[in-house]
């Protein structure tokens, strides 16, 4: 390709992948195939590598991070970063709101949003393009984290549309979703690490990381709520609020105008609860006043403007006795204690639960037997102990003393060097960790095995059907009929979702197996680094540990994965059974009989997944578009397929025909 050529169709793919990160972190709402996406970004890779001198500060490859930052440098705020006011107390609003009338003749309304529990961000962008990402720091000047801000897919890189000024400020708050926080701890757990306090602390901790290709891997997600410009003349936030959305920046679903204090009061009420069901926390509710104009007049002092403030919840905590510890032994055998408590009402759910994360948890709490606790809500669903009342305490009582033996089958508890949690050896005689592990095995993003959920599978263990994963696969009708819950019609289907499974992607298979800190990314980087299960045994440890996110526990956890007698005895189980246990090499490149053609797949095709007919497609040579257009060749008509598309497709002239017919084309 000449470089013209090389550079206009670097900023196209940069702009097509832009268009789809924005549907899928902005609006929640992509309309192509993981697939589809990674072989845009794979060109734009591709061409980047050929001429370097094209690479953009702005390409989507600039998110992956790489830049190692020993000391940020200061970055000086060219507009103060204020603080908010703050209050409880409903009172003090309406006096936030009387205030304000009094210093202007002039009419106003407010904007109500979240007040997220995070980091604060400031971007700057020139003609369009991030140049800088700036913490708030102590308000005058900040840390500059731009390579690791960078990384945030929710941050545009290029703004799009029109409208946009040479320099420009937006800012906004960085957070964390509480689910992947959730599962930022568990692996942490599991890795024996210490957990992470809450989602907050660990974005902070996160943007100041020194390598970016660690904050890459931490999901964060950004929103929006302040635009400042020299030259843009909005009237009101909310106008602004606007303009953002459409230069590509996430802002709040939830923003509200209110007009009076009844409007405003029906809001935080609403949202004291509610804010519960929220993927991320929030600690209140900012009231800012809406009119730029009025803003302007009112001003702000030292700290903050006079024309905001925040209305904080108090945090959901309430005093109930500990009456118990109970332990859990997960699939992996690592033992969890969970506090048992006396039921108390917390932010209007009945609390009887509370996780400890660990040993080291309850040191730290230095729990004893009967303890009055303080249990505060997160986001969480299980919420934390947070204090101990040592005064409360009965000067008898005991230490709470970690087990010694599991729970569940009474094996000697083990420590693994290095790693805080306590296990159960006995994996294959421990009922828990066998339901787990198969629970796990069918899981969605594992075997994908549809009707194989928990009570299931601890049924077919507790009638001694099957005691471990290659069982499932001997498994046959006759077995399940006098089975509670199953007739003829569910046992059918739970036998052929299980042979089904056998469909499954190696990296899956991978995955499925449960090996101990091989997680569902690790899997795929695995497969790609060691095609086939064979080639992954036989690796060497020293081997292992150069792969790529591989460090010296998890392939040691491999290596002992391999090494177990009663693995291996499965393995072979499962290799019989057809589970595929390499790369399906032969799908790449098998023909060229479509090469330069392009085509399109709509509606749904029995037996096939999109992302397969996509691959098909391609390893002969096609190329597969997304919608129906002038260079578009042949459209495949699968069943439902939408009227419109076809409409669409005859009228431009474009060659239909069905599946037979394309299977035809590559025989
Ligand atoms: S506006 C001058 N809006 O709260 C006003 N701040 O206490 C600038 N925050 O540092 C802030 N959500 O980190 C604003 N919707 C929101 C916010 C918000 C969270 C944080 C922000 C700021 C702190 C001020």
């Amino acid at each position: 390709m000449n470089p013209e050529k090389a550079l206009k169709r670097i900023e196209e793919l940069i702009a097509t992948i832009q268009h789809h990160d924005e549907l899928y972190y902005v609006q929640n709402n992509p309309i192509i195939t993981d697939r589809e996406y990674d072989a845009l970004y794979e060109e734009l890779v591709q061409l980047e590598k050929q001429f370097p001198e094209f690479v953009k500060s702005y390409s989507p490859t600039q998110r992956v991070g790489g830049a190692i930052t020993k000391i940020f440098p200061v970055f000086q705020h060219e507009i103060p970063f204020l603080s908010l006011s703050n209050t409880y107390n409903i009172q003090e609003i309406h006096e936030f709101i009387i205030r304000n009338q009094k210093l202007t003749d002039k009419p106003f309304s407010f904007i109500l949003q979240h007040k997220f529990d995070g980091v604060a961000l400031s971007l700057h962008y020139q003609n369009g393009i991030l140049m800088h990402a700036v913490t708030r720091g102590d308000g005058t000047q900040g840390d500059n984290i731009t390579n690791n801000a960078k990384t945030i897919r929710a941050i545009p890189l290029k703004l799009k549309g029109s409208n946009i000024p040479e320099k420009l400020e937006v800012r906004g708050e960085v957070f964390m979703h509480i689910k992947d926080f959730e599962k930022l701890n568990q692996e942490r757990i599991e890795n024996g690490e210490p957990p992470l306090m809450n989602p907050r602390n660990t974005t902070a901790g996160t943007l100041k990381l020194q390598d970016s290709r660690e904050v890459a891997k931490r999901k964060l997600d950004f929103v929006a709520y302040f635009l400042h410009s020299n030259v843009l003349n909005y009237k009101t936030d909310y106008e602004q609020l606007q303009q953002l959305k459409h230069w590509g920046f996430p802002i709040s679903e939830y923003n509200q105008v209110c007009t009076n204090i009844p409007e405003i009061e029906t809001y935080l009420q609403y949202w004291k609860d509610k804010r519960f069901s929220l993927s991320y926390d929030i600690d209140g509710i900012v009231i800012k006043i809406n009119e730029l104009e009025v803003r302007e007049e009112l001003g702000s002092t030292a700290k903050s403007p006079r024309w905001a403030i925040a209305y904080k919840y108090e945090a959901e905590k309430a005093i109930t006795q500990l009456e118990s510890i109970s332990y859990q032994v997960g699939r992996t055998g690592v033992i969890t204690p969970v506090a048992n408590l006396k039921p108390v009402l917390l932010a209007g759910t009945t609390v009887k639960r509370a996780s400890i994360y660990n040993e080291d948890e309850i040191h730290r709490l230095d729990l004893h037997e009967n303890d009055y606790v303080t249990v505060e809500k997160g986001g969480e669903i299980i919420p934390k102990i947070t204090n101990v009342l040592i005064e409360k305490r009965n000067p008898n009582a005991r230490k709470i003393q970690f087990i010694k033996n599991c729970p569940a089958c009474g094996t000697e508890l083990i420590k693994i060097a290095g790693e805080a949690n306590w296990y159960c050896p006995n994996s294959d005689g421990c009922k828990p960790q066998i339901i787990g592990r198969i629970e796990h095995f069918a899981h969605r993003k594992a075997m994908n095995i549809e009707g194989l959920g928990s009570e299931i599978v601890a049924q077919l263990v507790n009638q001694g059907l099957i005691h471990n994963v290659a069982d499932l696969y001997d498994l046959t009708v006759e077995q399940l009929l006098p089975l509670e819950r199953f007739a003829k019609k569910s046992a059918e289907n739970l036998i052929n979702a299980i042979q089904k499974s056998k469909e499954q992607p190696y990296e899956k298979v991978l995955f499925a197996l449960g090996i101990r800190h091989v997680g569902e990314n690790l899997a795929k980087k695995i497969a790609d680094q060691y095609p086939s299960l064979d080639e992954l045994q036989n690796a060497s440890f020293e081997a292992l540990t150069a792969t790529p996110d591989v460090g010296e526990i998890i392939a040691r956890s491999i290596k002992d994965f391999f090494n177990n007698p009663y693995n291996q005895n499965l393995l072979q189980r499962l290799r019989k059974a057809n589970l595929k246990f390499q790369t399906n090499k032969k799908i790449s490149s098998q023909s060229n009989k479509l090469k330069g053609i392009t085509i399109l797949f709509s509606g749904t095709f029995p037996g096939y997944k999109r992302d397969e007919l996509i691959a098909l497609a391609e390893s002969h040579g096609a190329k597969v578009l997304t919608s129906v257009s002038k260079n578009l060749q042949i459209l495949v008509a699968g069943e439902d397929m939408g009227p419109k598309k076809l409409e669409k497709a005859q009228e431009i002239g474009i060659k239909i025909i069905n599946f037979a017919e394309f299977q035809k084309m590559i025989e």
